[in-house]
């Protein structure tokens, strides 16, 4: 049985990361167009290094919620069989013990350099443009994922959806491409779909949905999954 899961920030709601689309539209109090654009970095560029260093710094106050840990078990039983894809830029999957994990958005624990490209693993600031480790430039910029910038592992995703038997969108609203046309891929190969999240998206498209808590919803639908 091939498995793909699709990730969101729902998944680490319950840890306490913000979500993107709170009621108020705002993330972390600023509007996403503010903060995460390569126009945003090139126009206000402190303003955006000091809102990936205060998401960067808040990772140490979180750890994995039982979501995680369930995908954890997953990965165990099924190895190879499944890719688990996230959006999420936090590294609680990894922190859960997840050995594979495509971040097709990027990772705050990762920087790269403007100039030479290099990448790095990141833990400090960048507020106050540290030195490419690689070419000595003040060049870093978050390994984030912008609007408008192309995500990474495409192939790798899609490659797997071709061939996928259950594809499940966990925690996601499904309104940013694109991963909100997975689920059409999956269908398209003939998989059965399943939504998790705290109160269903409005698409309907998925084959079962799972509605609540993913702390709750999550373990409960891998047991279902492997016949617990
Ligand atoms: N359990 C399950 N689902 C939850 C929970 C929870 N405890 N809390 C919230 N949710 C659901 C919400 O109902 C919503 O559908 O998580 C979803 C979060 O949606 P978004 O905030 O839009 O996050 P996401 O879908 O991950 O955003 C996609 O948008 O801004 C970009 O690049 C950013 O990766 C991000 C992408």
């Amino acid at each position: 049985m091939k498995v793909v899961v699709l990730t969101g920030a729902g998944i680490s709601a319950e840890s306490g990361l913000a979500t993107f689309r709170d009621a108020d539209g705002l993330w972390e109090g600023h509007r996403p167009e503010d903060v995460a654009t390569p126009e945003a970095f090139a126009y206000n560029r402190a303003l955006v290094q000091r809102f990936y260093d205060e998401r960067r710094a808040s990772l140490r106050r979180v750890k994995p919620n039982a979501a995680h840990h369930a995908l954890v078990e997953l990965e165990r039983r099924l190895g190879d069989d499944l890719l688990l894809v996230t959006q999420n830029v936090d590294d609680l999957h990894e922190r859960a013990g997840s050995r594979r994990v495509l971040h097709m958005h990027g990772q705050l624990q990762r920087v790269r350099c403007e100039v030479c490209a290099a990448g790095h693993e990141w833990q400090d600031d960048l507020l106050h443009e540290p030195a490419c480790p690689e070419c000595g430039r003040p060049a870093l910029r978050p390994d984030i994922v912008w609007f408008g910038e192309y995500p990474h592992g495409m192939d790798e995703i899609h490659e797997a959806l071709s061939e996928v038997d259950v594809f499940a969108a966990i925690g996601t609203s499904g309104v940013v491409y694109p991963a909100a046309g997975f689920v059409d891929y999956a269908h398209a190969s003939g998989a059965t779909t399943v939504e998790l999240n705290l109160v269903p998206t409005p698409r309907g498209d998925f084959h079962t949905t799972y509605a609540g808590p993913a702390t709750e919803v999550v373990p409960r639908w891998v047991r279902d999954l492997l016949g617990d």
